[in-house]
């Protein structure tokens, strides 16, 4: 099981804007929403749990326009393809999770999957292809990147540290998740081209 902490550490020791920084921030983040989407009650899970489905659809649906053809074009085409693979399974669990009650315990077993096979799909991409990203890519295309991962993040903006007790309510993307997908969508390829 991957760490919060680990992540932040890693996303320090690349620049300011630097792709591998922002994935890095990204899964650091995801990590903490899980945390705290099992640790709210009442209303409150809803609400983190509606920011944490965002966090997920402009995560994974960035790093498919942006991550994989960078993965592919350095060699790693079989590497891309499993990471892909993983993202469109993880999607359907969480389209299921959203008409779930969230106070439910159908929801929490439900949940405690997808945050399994989350962990185990960003382990992959930190392990196998991060790294072939790393290698192959210089400093100007890595800057590029990370922009078009931010560019991503604007569909949604969320709470820095959404699991910070007694925070403001965050702003997520409202809707379902298919839709924050497609907006998503829009931002990366108004911010690439
Ligand atoms: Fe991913
Ligand atoms: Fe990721």
């Amino acid at each position: 099981m991957g760490d919060a902490a680990e992540d932040r550490a890693k996303a320090a020791t690349y620049p300011e804007g630097d792709v591998l920084r922002v994935l890095y921030e990204q899964h650091a983040r995801i990590r903490d929403l899980f945390a705290a989407v099992k640790a709210a009650g009442g209303d409150r899970r809803s609400e983190t749990f509606a920011e944490l489905r965002t966090l997920l659809a402009v995560h994974e649906t960035a790093e498919e326009m942006v991550i994989r053809p960078a993965t592919t074009a350095a060699g790693g085409k079989d590497v891309a393809d499993a990471r892909n693979h993983e993202e469109a399974e993880a999607n359907e669990v969480l389209q299921r999770l959203e008409k779930l009650d969230p106070a439910g315990s159908d929801f929490e077993s439900l949940l405690a999957e997808l945050e399994a096979s989350v962990d185990e799909h960003a382990e992959a991409e930190e392990h196998e292809e991060f790294p072939l990203i790393e290698s192959s890519c210089d400093e100007g295309q890595r800057q590029a990147m990370g922009m078009h991962l931010r560019a991503a993040e604007a569909v949604a903006p969320t709470h820095p540290h959404p699991s910070t007790a007694g925070s403001t309510v965050a702003q997520y993307a409202v809707g379902p998740f298919a839709s924050i997908i497609d907006r998503t969508r829009d931002a990366v390829r108004a911010a690439m081209h």
